[in-house]
């Protein structure tokens, strides 16, 4: 299962990069808010950064950069696309699961743009977004599950269709908050987990282990005084 990362911010990026090897990064505006950059910043930062590691398509290394949310006509979301996807070969759109959004991204993806449709939240969505062959899909997992859901059997769920269909567009589990998340993802097949910084060291991490190491240092050095 390959591991994006959820951030905005160039430096985490870099920091992940280097060493949690990351196979792609998403991004989206409530990030950009946290950071305090507008989304033509960071995508500078980000085109710069990935083709100063020589990265010449999205194919290499994805970085998906979302659409303006206040649009809400395919034609608006259709133009914006094209232009972010301008910005760097490995930019990948990411789309709102609308029905708007979707007529959008069934156009771009036949225009050679790829699409990451987001804000999905049920396995009908994520039916219609395999269908018009883009080329990532994003169920969101904790905001469903903030409000009491459970989210092993959604996520599951469309894992399995894909499979019965032989969907080409690749699952990118979303708003993953724990450790759980990223191995029930795993369990089930899903292509991909995007996770911030946060989550992937939490996830491994274990209590046990520091217990461990505490143990094992008094057994050494009891046994080194002798
Ligand atoms: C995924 O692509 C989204 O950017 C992300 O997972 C959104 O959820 P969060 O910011 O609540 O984690």
């Amino acid at each position: 299962m390959k591991y994006f990362l959820d951030s905005s911010d160039v430096n985490e990026v870099e920091y992940a990069f280097q060493n949690f090897g990351i196979d792609g990064v998403t991004t989206n505006p409530r990030q950009l808010k946290v950071i305090g950059k507008k989304e033509s910043e960071v995508m500078k930062e980000l085109a710069d950064w990935t083709s100063g590691y020589g990265f010449t398509d999205s194919g290499q290394f994805p970085v998906s950069i979302e659409v303006d949310p206040n649009l809400n006509q395919w034609e608006a979301i259709y133009q914006e696309a094209k232009r972010i996807a301008g910005q760097s070969p490995c930019f990948i759109v990411k789309i709102p699961c609308t029905e708007q959004g979707l007529i959008a991204a069934r156009k771009l993806e036949k225009e050679g743009i790829r699409t990451n449709v987001t804000l999905v939240f049920s396995r009908s969505q994520a039916i219609a977004v395999a269908r018009l062959g883009a080329k990532f899909v994003s169920p969101f997992v904790g905001w469903k599950e903030n409000y009491g859901e459970d989210t092993f059997d959604y996520l599951n769920d469309i894992v399995q269709i894909y499979k019965n269909y032989d969907y080409k567009t690749e699952i990118i589990v979303a708003a993953v908050r724990s450790g759980k998340v990223i191995a029930d993802a795993a369990k089930m097949g899903a292509d991909i987990v995007t996770c911030s910084v946060d989550i992937v060291k939490n996830s491994v991490y274990h209590p046990f282990t520091d217990y461990g190491i505490r143990f094992f240092t008094d057994s050494w050095n009891e046994v080194e005084q002798l």
